[in-house]
């Protein structure tokens, strides 16, 4: 019969550390089968809004896990953070790829620094990438459904998926981890931290929700502008689409880790709430087709 890890234990650490190296996925953006894109789709790919912000996202993230993972001094958590740090770079690599091979224009963007409260950063960071990550594999999933694009473009960006499912995961767990370390072994004053971290991350996304259509570079990717891939999407869709999509990523992990909570709990929520008070508003369409 399998014992039961104790959160914070030397097992847990080797437990989420071992299992994020262990899954490692060694690969060249350059090297990705890139498809030639038809005409229809390549204009698609270009009005996509989120490039420059995904691409400074990666870039900034890149530089400051790299940095955080240099100040760690658990062998074990470092050379997991530091590969995290190496695929962050690797995501903008593969995005810079991207931009160029399609042609997508881009403003430049700032010259990327290194934070000064390189910890701080790094849990803001996880929080916030706990919240972008289900929304992306929700996003995912309903582009690919209405085909947006040639499969042969979600095949490349699948397995990014994959790894942003693995960091938030390892996050999760780091921060669990850490906080128990630090003597915050009482689970109500665990919660109540992550909540807090949890409640800024939540505030940036509220206000990317209030983002208009015009303002499209530099705006974060919002759930508003699902109505890229899909006519008629309706609240219930999204939610029922991003729930099911998180729990398809999530379930490949091993049962004893912890997994990011919040959003799925808040996706039932809002589903119970819209077959209380069903709505026929559908998710507000940025533009039609
Ligand atoms: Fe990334
Ligand atoms: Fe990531």
């Amino acid at each position: 019969m399998q014992v039961m890890m104790k959160l914070g234990s030397r097992e847990h650490k080797q437990l989420f550390c071992r299992s994020f190296l262990d899954t490692y996925l060694d690969y060249e953006p350059e090297n990705l089968p890139w498809p030639n894109l038809d005409p229809v789709s390549l204009e698609r790919l270009r009005r996509i809004p989120f490039w420059r912000e995904a691409l400074l996202t990666e870039s900034e993230a890149g530089v400051m896990v790299s940095a955080f993972a240099e100040t760690i001094t658990d062998p074990l958590i470092k050379e997991a953070v530091a590969l995290q740090g190496r695929e962050e770079h690797r995501h903008a690599r593969l995005l810079r790829h991207l931009i160029e091979r399609y042609d997508i224009e881009v403003s430049p963007l700032p010259e990327i620094t290194v934070p000064d409260q390189i910890e701080t950063a790094f849990t803001d960071f996880g929080f916030g990438e706990c919240l972008d990550s289900y929304f992306a594999f929700g996003m995912f999933d309903l582009a690919r459904q209405a085909q947006y694009m040639p499969e042969s473009v979600f095949k490349i960006f699948d397995p990014i998926l994959d790894e942003e499912a693995r960091h938030i995961v390892f996050f999760v767990n780091w921060v669990t981890y850490l906080h128990i370390q630090q003597g915050w072994n009482v689970e109500g004053l665990r919660s109540f931290r992550a909540l807090w971290h949890y409640g800024k991350a939540l505030k940036t996304l509220i206000q990317a929700f209030g983002g208009s259509a015009d303002q499209q570079e530099g705006k974060p990717f919002t759930a508003s502008e699902a109505g890229h891939f899909m006519d008629d999407l309706t609240a219930n869709q999204f939610f029922k689409t991003c729930l099911d999509a998180n729990q398809q990523r999530m379930q490949r992990f091993d049962e004893q880790l912890l997994q990011p909570l919040l959003m799925p709990r808040l996706s039932k929520l809002a589903l119970t709430c819209l077959r209380l008070w069903p709505s026929r508003n559908p998710v507000p369409s940025v533009q039609g087709g």
